[in-house]
């Protein structure tokens, strides 16, 4: 039984004034930073007064939105089309400029330069876990606040588990919000100097045995760092829980974005569960990369047999056995996504096989063209298994959306075909959102 899972209208929730900011997550590399700046240009193209913040984009898709230095500030793209009033801004983000930013921003000057020289707090700006999650939050928080964009959409960082975007900030709160931490700080906070000293002497008390194994530089460098950040731990905390907040105020639509496939719609599906459970507005699931075929009423049965029915054909022809580029099997087809042959199928022309690049020939062209009268039979046997291999993908892909939507009928889902290739330019993203917006895939 198939299950139809109500559609995803793109158009209407990036119209929507009252959307002000989009979020999409899902696991890693899924489509996530592809969708961000797909959906970015397509609401800028609408009217809106975008900012994406991306995380980690691909260089050429970085190049392609001007963004050629991580100087941690939105940025306006040139080569969109603003007739409807709208601009695109986009920014990627350097969680360690944002963690140093913070601290300047709350800390004395003379403190502020103790914690950034710190070596501990250059190991945790730099790649503490969740420092990551963390940091996109506090930036989230930074653009709502500043109120220049009606629409901030928001890339997630690529974790192994769409749910480290909600569960890491919290971790990292917690760390540094942490008993430790506290413990070492409460003596500072009851009372300025004379605190700090009484700080040290239990410190050293605490540490004493250690200091020996690991030197009294690095301890002093743990006291200074634990000291320096007191100034900011309640601050963590807060803008975290207030970020929280604003993720689940009425103006924030969560997308989760996943792949066709097993595991990245399993990870898709507990993201949903603990949205809900948070009371986190989603508002639907982007399906990337679905392949489809322009010829689906040959299944994939009837093409496999034709192909055999075929290659009998082509074994009586004279000079039988010699390799043919048309005896292309299954297995060195591989991924059907990277293979330009597959991708260029449904339009009934020939791929080169080593550039993707069609001669503008149509099949039979082609084979007409062979100068050695390569048997008809075997180089069409090949694509009608070229085209089964489609048909059991198409079919694969169709299952695994169809368990998803069994668990979870409400959830409205769009999906976006497979590129032929990667999406690195204004035009590829312009195609994305198009098809985001169609939520059927075309076929292609
Ligand atoms: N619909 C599509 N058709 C073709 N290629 C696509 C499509 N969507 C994404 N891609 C390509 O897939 C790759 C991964 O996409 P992307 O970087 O957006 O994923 P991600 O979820 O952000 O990954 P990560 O978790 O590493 O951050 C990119 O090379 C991108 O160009
Ligand atoms: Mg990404």
């Amino acid at each position: 039984m198939s299950w139809q899972a109500p559609l995803l209208d793109i158009d209407p929730l990036l119209d929507d004034r009252e959307t002000r900011i989009i979020v999409c997550c899902g696991s890693g590399g899924v489509g996530k930073t592809t969708t961000a700046a797909a959906l970015g240009l397509r609401a800028a193209e609408r009217g809106r007064t975008v900012v994406v913040l991306t995380i980690d984009p691909a260089r050429r898709l970085a190049q392609s939105m001007g963004l050629t230095e991580l100087d941690n500030t939105p940025r306006r793209v040139d080569g969109i089309d603003e007739s409807a009033g709208g601009q695109l801004h986009a920014m990627m983000l350097d969680m360690k400029r944002t963690f140093d930013e913070i601290v300047v921003q709350h800390a004395e000057p003379e403190r502020a330069q103790a914690i950034l020289e710190n070596p501990f707090y250059q190991s945790l700006s730099a790649g503490f876990a969740g420092t990551q999650e963390y940091m996109a939050m506090e930036k989230l928080g930074q653009l709502r606040a500043r109120d220049e964009w009606d629409l901030i959409i928001v890339d997630t960082p690529p974790s192994r588990s769409a749910l480290d975007f909600l569960d890491a900030p919290k971790r990292l709160g917690s760390f540094l919000d942490g008993k430790f931490i506290k413990l070492l700080m409460a003596p500072a906070k009851a009372g300025g100097r004379a605190g700090m000293k009484f700080l040290n002497v239990g410190l050293s008390m605490m540490t004493g045995a250690l200091n020996k194994v690991v030197g009294a530089h690095l301890l002093r460098d743990v006291q200074t760092f634990v000291a320096a950040m007191d100034t900011m731990f309640g601050g963590f905390r807060k803008r975290a829980d207030a970020t929280y907040r604003l993720l689940q105020a009425p103006g924030t639509a969560f997308l989760v974005v996943a792949a066709p496939e097993r595991d990245a719609l399993r990870e898709a599906s507990y993201f949903v569960e603990r949205l809900a459970a948070e009371r986190m507005p989603l508002a639907g699931l982007v399906l990337n990369r679905v392949h489809a075929s322009g010829a689906a009423r040959l299944t994939a049965e009837r093409a496999l047999a034709a192909a055999e029915a075929l290659e009998d054909l082509a074994a009586e022809w004279p000079g039988a056995g010699d390799p043919a580029p048309s005896a292309v099997t299954t297995a060195e087809v591989g991924d059907p996504v990277d293979c330009p042959a597959v991708e260029n199928l449904t339009d009934g022309r020939i791929a080169d096989h080593v550039t993707g690049k069609t001669e503008g020939k149509t099949f039979t062209e082609e084979i007409l063209a062979e100068p050695d009268g390569l048997p008809a039979e075997s180089l069409a046997a090949g694509l009608l298994r070229l085209h089964a291999e489609r048909m059991q993908v198409v079919a694969r892909e169709g299952r695994t959306r169809d368990r998803f939507a069994s668990v979870h009928p409400d959830v409205p889902v769009a999906e976006v075909a497979a590129l032929p290739g990667d999406v690195h330019d204004l035009e590829g993203l312009r195609a994305v959102g198009e098809r985001l917006a169609n939520g059927q895939p075309a076929a292609a």
